[in-house]
């Protein structure tokens, strides 16, 4: 069952709004190396449509421009009001271009999940960073850890990615980051933080079977502050 989201609406979220951009504004180059891991996982996933559903893709701060750009048509779900315009301030002259239509949904994407899915059949999905921050969104964490890991569920004949954090936590300034991995399975977090050397409390962000079993994890790094450290998984599912 899927919660009553206390932040929809709501200009202040946990998972985005103003401090999100701010804060992604001014870091923009110093995420540039978790944005070209990332952009690479992304020119690697080549789903056969040109048509891309974004779920909660705030102002797209971390997607290339280039990856967006393949696109005829992209439909883009976020509860955040200033979405949508931050959106076409980083990537509207590359999708004009590239002719590329943007349509944004001020949409609840768990709650309206089957009729999102039914809407646009013939789109990839890519869940842009936000099934890792659905505990912000409900108090109760066993059910949110449900609703995130019954989405693929619903999505059995489709082509999705999506990138989420898995971990996050305080991580000394200067010290040099652990070595991104590839896993061919789903890692629990505690052996996932052993095998990274962190040590601490780090936030598990429930995410650990949000991808189908038998499906290639790519970890990124993703120094979010000079002292905060987000570990993230990029993975790609084909139906089956
Ligand atoms: C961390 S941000 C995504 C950042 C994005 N990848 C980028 O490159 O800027 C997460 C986004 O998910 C949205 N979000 C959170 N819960 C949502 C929900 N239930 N339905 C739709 N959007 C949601 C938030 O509004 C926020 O914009």
């Amino acid at each position: 069952m899927v919660s009553n989201d206390p932040y929809e609406g709501a200009l202040f979220i946990p998972s985005g709004g103003p401090v999100w951009h701010w804060r992604a504004l001014w870091r923009q180059w110093r995420w540039a190396g978790f944005k070209s891991e990332l952009a690479r996982h992304l020119e690697n996933w080549q789903p056969p449509s040109d048509r891309l559903l974004l779920m909660g893709p705030s102002a797209g701060w971390c997607l290339p421009s280039a990856f967006l750009a393949r696109f005829k048509t992209i439909d883009a779900v976020d509860i955040d009001p200033l979405a949508p315009l931050l959106f076409r301030f980083n990537h509207g002259l590359a999708l004009a271009r590239s002719g590329t239509s943007l349509t944004f949904h001020k949409l609840n994407l768990f709650r309206e999940f089957d009729s999102i899915l039914k809407a646009y059949p013939e789109h990839a999905i890519l869940f842009s960073n936000v099934l890792g921050q659905h505990l912000f969104h409900d108090e109760d964490q066993a059910r949110a850890q449900a609703t995130i890991e019954a989405i693929k569920l619903s999505l059995s004949n489709r082509y999705w990615a999506s990138f989420h954090d898995r971990l996050s936590g305080a991580y000394p300034p200067g010290k040099a980051l652990p070595i991104a991995q590839t896993s061919p399975r789903a890692v629990e977090s505690a052996k996932l933080a052993s095998d990274l050397g962190l040590s601490g409390q780090w936030l598990d962000h429930l995410t650990v079977n949000v991808l189908p079993d038998e499906t290639e994890r790519h970890l990124i790094l993703w120094p979010l502050l000079a002292d905060w450290l987000h570990i993230v998984e990029f993975g790609s599912v084909e139906p089956r």
